[in-house]
């Protein structure tokens, strides 16, 4: 007898949908059939007319425990990816303590793994020269890839990172230089993982923000923007692909922004680099436009741009340039996001309006069910070193399974959020379609938006 037969979905991978019995045993796939009969199982679930995909990832979360538990922390996380109809999710490594070495992952390890409402798989951090040599024992302790700040100041003590740098605190790193960066690469590129990059340049962005009299443009999205231009991610893009060229680093770019940055990553493809990226619904669905309307919650970085950016994204998703989709899940509190565009904190929560914001790019004709399939499931599993056990619906593979009701209308609602901070650019928004029922490892861990499982029974995956 089976654990679960889910009947008479749409399976849905990249490849291929079609209609099937999916069942259920030790939290594994066991077997898939055609729907003219049933085999017994404990619990059956009916998914006539929803599409049965691949458990939903999350490549990019910002969970902040430890270092600012007031804003977020991995209990509330992934609950919020319970909700949002995610089955895993990869912790970023900037907490207080760092993901810097062995000691630090097994410690951050412990300490995820007591709150886990989902698997959860890892990154390291690099610091330059401050970890260069540790990189090799964080990559054998299962680290899905390497994230740097290109970019970004850090604190001197915790590297956390500091939003609004300035260059006379003495408590501060300064950005790396090129020249530091390129032995991250260096080393990076002998673990054989992804360095994952925030593509933002520390020079420009300083020039043009020394120019700019920053209390009197504070409300002034476009002042921001000025300050951070495509440009800033431009310049890095290049610098970095052709680190990877010289080192041999696969070279992963986060969160893109800008409508330039495809067409280099294509460009650069055709050339033989190991190049590939990735995009999140704030840059996919917001614009300079939305500033006057959301106000300072649409503050996040790299920022969002203009219409021709997003334009270029959804191209970008279309042809397949781009590898996955992530939240980027960024929690402040309200009060931290309220106040001076030029001063408060960047980044807002996404784990819940994820996927929903991704079934509706399918409604809206954007990408087809395939796609989200490959950009939700399957590549972001891939490329971080966890497929086929997550993201796929492979016999024998972790029953991780994410139902989907292409029909169902969804409201977001940030007071209902399961996260500490309640902070989204897309509150009130209705959207088509949205994740009916979260299945981890063949346990249901939420139905219709509501969480079924109080204890936290997330694994960490070693990639
Ligand atoms: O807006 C952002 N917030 N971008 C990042 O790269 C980091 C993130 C954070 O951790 O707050
Ligand atoms: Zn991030």
């Amino acid at each position: 007898m089976y654990d679960l037969l889910i009947k008479n979905g749409i399976l849905v991978t990249p490849a291929e949908s079609m209609k099937a019995n999916i069942y259920v045993k030790d939290e594994k796939i066991a077997a898939i059939t055609d729907t003219s009969s049933v085999m017994e199982a404990g619990r059956v679930i009916d998914a006539e007319g929803r599409y049965v995909y691949p458990g939903f990832i999350d490549t990019h979360v910002h969970s902040r425990d430890g270092g600012a538990t007031y804003k977020e922390d991995f209990f509330h996380s992934t609950r919020a990816a319970v909700a949002g109809g995610l089955t895993t999710i990869f912790e970023m490594p900037n907490a207080v303590p760092a993901v810097v070495d062995k000691e630090s992952f097994e410690a951050q390890k412990a300490n995820l793994l007591s709150k886990a409402h989902v698997d959860f798989a890892m990154w390291g951090l690099c610091v330059g020269r401050l970890n260069n040599d540790k990189l090799r024992e964080l990559s054998e302790c299962g680290v899905g890839a390497f994230k740097f700040f290109w970019g970004y100041a850090i604190d001197k003590k915790t590297y956390s990172l500091i939003y609004n740098y300035d260059p006379s605190d003495p408590n501060v790193i300064p950005p790396f230089d090129d020249g530091e960066v390129y032995s991250i690469f260096e080393e990076v590129a002998k673990t054989g993982k992804p360095i994952a990059i925030h593509a933002e340049n520390a020079d420009l962005i300083k020039e043009l923000t020394a120019n700019v009299d920053v209390s009197k443009y504070e409300n002034e999205f476009e002042a921001l923007l000025a300050c951070r231009p495509s440009l800033a991610e431009v310049l890095v893009v290049n610098t970095a692909i052709e680190y990877a060229k010289d080192t041999g680093a696969r070279l992963h770019i986060l969160h893109i922004s800008a409508k330039e940055t495809p067409e280099i990553i294509r460009k650069a493809r055709r050339g033989g680099v190991s190049v590939t990226g990735e995009t999140c619904p704030h840059y996919l669905y917001l614009t300079d436009k939305d500033y006057d309307r959301i106000g300072s919650m649409i503050k996040c970085y790299p920022p969002v741009r203009y219409q021709e950016d997003q334009d270029a994204l959804w191209e970008s998703l279309k042809d397949d340039t781009l590898s996955l989709v992530c939240s980027d899940h960024a929690p402040h509190t309200k009060e931290e996001k309220t106040g001076s565009l030029f001063k408060i904190p960047s980044g807002m929560c996404g784990l819940e309006t994820l996927a929903p914001l991704m079934i509706q790019a399918v409604n809206d004709g954007r990408i087809d069910k395939n796609q989200l399939a490959r950009l939700m499931s399957e590549e972001p599993a891939k490329m971080f070193g966890i497929y086929p056990q997550k993201g796929s619906l492979e016999l024998g593979t972790d029953a991780d399974i994410t139902i989907v009701d292409f029909d169902k209308e969804y409201e977001v609602d940030q007071e209902k959020f399961q996260s500490v901070s309640k902070v989204t650019a897309f509150d009130g928004m209705k959207i088509k379609g949205c994740p009916v029922y979260g299945i981890l490892r063949g346990h249901v861990i939420m139905e219709n938006g509501v969480i079924t499982e109080d204890e936290p029974m997330g694994r960490f995956i070693k990639a």
